[in-house]
């Protein structure tokens, strides 16, 4: 058993996705350990995304995703980490296969609907900043 962190970004509370977004994970069967609403300060955000301080994107980044209240979500199950990734498909929506979150609903690169930690490190270390 594993535990990693999901966040549904400012789009997917905008554009009424919360719902479709927690289903997918529910139909893999991975358990909701913990849920809430939030809305983060520059500071926590900053943390959790701190190996991208200093690049191009990094200040629209921030904008967007203190444009509004996230969801963070606790989810469980074996390999959950990996799993999670799968369903959300790649970073990028146009590159990103159809079947996942964001190549099936998401904008594009900067407004892809959710964040998942990408390792066993970086899970315990984010768990750790939001909950
Ligand atoms: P990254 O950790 O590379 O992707 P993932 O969310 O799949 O782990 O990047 C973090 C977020 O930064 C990404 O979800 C969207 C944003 N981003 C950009 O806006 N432009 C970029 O060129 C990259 C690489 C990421
Ligand atoms: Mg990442």
């Amino acid at each position: 058993m594993e535990d990693t962190l999901v966040l549904i970004k400012p789009d997917g509370l905008k554009n009424h996705l919360v719902g479709e977004i927690i289903k997918r994970y529910e139909q893999d069967a991975l358990d909701i350990k913990n849920m809430k609403l939030v809305a983060p300060d520059e500071k926590l955000l900053s943390l959790h995304y701190e190996e991208h301080i200093g690049r191009d994107y990094f200040k629209d980044l921030m904008d967007f995703m203190l444009s509004g209240s996230l969801i963070a979500l606790v989810l469980s199950g074996d390999n959950a980490i990996e799993r999670v990734r799968a369903i959300n498909g790649k970073t990028n929506p146009k590159e990103a296969d159809k079947g996942t979150i964001r190549g099936d609903l998401a904008e594009d690169l900067r407004h892809n609907l959710v964040h998942g930690s990408d390792s066993k490190d970086s899970a315990l270390r984010e768990l750790a900043l939001w909950f």
